[in-house]
């Protein structure tokens, strides 16, 4: 299945000022960074054609090839003591998030205070809205682990999510009353919803959370400040649907509880797709900022919401290409880890840096491409085709350039240099996403053995994504990340949120 088109069309002017001075910052660390990794490069990737020693395509000397390549691998390079500190940085923001509101990694949490048993029973309706696709599902809870889902996928267009908020949740409840009249369903029967909603929500209630931020392209206004779950609860009045929504989950949160109602050694929950993030079961005595009401377990889900890691702009080993992409988002300065693993930005990374080998000359002679000038149009879909191809000529790669991006008359230098660049960008982007696993199982105490539900068009699909991470993790945890399972979860943000419903609905919650 190809990965969605990742186009967000709503972009704000670059800062010249901020853009240099984060430059120069980023340099410094950079430099920082690629001192210290001389003493400890982590191995060539088990995918890594080696480049030949002579001349390949004969536009310019292989010594420009060889330094454009050196220069790359420097900056994009995470090398094993790299993993290190940033895990103890991670770990550090982890802490501060579960002790104050306001840090940068915000663990929040999630009124979910057990995972299912796995003998849950009976119907209840679940939506799940976080990217450029909407679900709403119909879930049937059979005991046993045992799960009969019912469901309608619907497009967010662009002019939706960047449209106002109400339209966005007009357009929800008529999907919803689509889908009910499908199945056969009356518009008077009374129902109950879970409703996943995958951005920042500074959650009061397992059915109350404020809007803190969008993320991933959404800008609709009217929502950011405002409680979502009322926003949807009125959208169904104004359609006369009788549907109350009980629980409101983050996908993390969904992914975490769908896949421990099959596997009770799961604890953890990660989403690698459009975005990026995470939920974990924390001890209640670990989070001295909750006020609410004692947990009945001693334990709490927390939705980490960890993509905004970095955006202190200290930490992560941004480079001028980040910063670019950054600073052209409709998020700028937001965001940091996830604009460095996720599937959202992957490609526009990798554009960024080829039109910048375009201007200086170093791939295809220097011919301008229009088709690479629109921002997102580089997918990250077509990154892990070019991995994937291991032909003498990389004739998948020339496809993709000529015949999608119409430049004429490729070499083989140039497609050697393009696929190296993806894997650059994939491999940091895999051996980053690691340090979050690394960090939470370290902090839960779990190195002895659980299992992390990861979902997620990056990780099920681009090419050595998930070996990468492995390779990292056993970097950073030796043996004990043996003991790690990464099961792949599916669409189990939806059913996840239906399981929340159903432990409310019998007052569990
Ligand atoms: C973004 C959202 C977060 C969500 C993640 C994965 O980071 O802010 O809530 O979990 O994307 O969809």
């Amino acid at each position: 299945m190809p990965l969605p088109l990742w186009t967000p069309d709503n972009r704000v002017p670059l800062f010249v000022f901020g853009l240099t001075t984060g430059v120069a910052v980023t340099a410094a660390f950079q430099y920082l960074y690629s001192s210290l990794s001389k003493r400890n490069q982590p191995p060539p990737p088990a995918d890594y054609d080696p480049l030949p020693g002579n001349a390949v395509g004969g536009l310019r000397p292989d010594t420009q090839f060889e330094s454009t390549i050196q220069r790359l691998e420097r900056e994009f390079t995470i090398n094993t003591s790299m993993l290190h500190n940033l895990v103890k940085a991670f770990t550090r923001d982890m802490e501060r998030g579960l002790k104050r509101e306001n840090s940068v990694i915000k663990m929040i949490p999630s009124y979910v205070e057990r995972r299912p048993s796995g003998d849950e029973t009976g119907t209840y309706l679940a939506l799940d809205l976080g990217g450029s696709n909407f679900r709403v599902c119909e879930v049937t809870l059979l005991g046993k682990g045992q799960v009969r889902t019912r469901q309608k996928k619907f497009v967010v267009s662009e002019a939706l999510k960047t449209g106002t908020g109400e339209q966005l949740f007009d357009f929800i409840a008529d999907c919803v009353e689509q889908f009910m009249g499908e199945l056969n369903i009356g518009k008077d029967t009374k129902l109950k919803m879970g409703f996943t909603f995958s951005f920042p929500v500074d959650q009061h209630a397992l059915n109350k959370g404020n809007l803190f931020l969008w993320t991933k392209g959404f800008t609709a206004s009217g929502v950011v400040g405002t409680d979502v779950v009322q926003l949807l609860q009125d959208a169904f009045h104004r359609k006369d649907l009788k549907i109350d929504v009980t629980a409101l989950v983050n996908d993390t949160v969904g992914t975490l509880i769908s896949h421990a109602y099959v596997d009770n050694a799961t604890y953890m929950g990660v989403i690698l797709g459009t975005g990026s993030n995470a939920a974990y079961v924390e001890k209640m005595e670990n989070i001295p900022k909750w006020k609410g009401p004692p947990s009945s377990t001693g334990e709490m889900v927390i939705n980490m919401e960890w993509g905004a890691w970095g955006q202190d702009g200290i930490i992560l080993p941004t480079t001028a290409y980040d910063l670019k992409v950054d600073r052209a988002s409709p998020n700028p300065r937001k965001q940091t880890y996830e604009k460095m693993i996720s599937g959202m930005y992957l490609g526009e990374i990798t554009r960024q840096i080829l039109l910048d080998l375009i201007s200086t000359g170093e791939i295809f002679g220097g011919r301008h491409c229009s088709a690479l000038e629109a921002p997102y149009s580089f997918e990250t879909a077509y990154m892990s085709r070019i991995e994937r191809d291991h032909s003498m000529e990389l004739t998948d790669t020339r496809t993709i350039l000529e015949d999608l991006y119409g430049i004429k008359k490729t070499t083989l230098s140039d497609r050697r240099l393009i696929k190296r660049i993806c894997q650059l960008i994939g491999t940091r982007a895999a051996r980053l996403a690691s340090i979050g696993i690394a960090s939470v199982v370290t902090k839960m105490n779990r190195l002895h053995g659980c299992t992390v539900a990861v979902d997620g068009s990056v990780y099920e699909h681009y090419s050595y994504f998930r070996t990468r991470m492995i390779d990292a993790l056993k970097e950073l945890l030796g043996v004990n990340a043996d003991n790690i399972t990464l099961a792949q979860a599916r669409d189990g943000s939806g059913q996840g949120a239906a399981l929340i419903a159903a432990l409310a609905d019998h007052g569990e919650l």
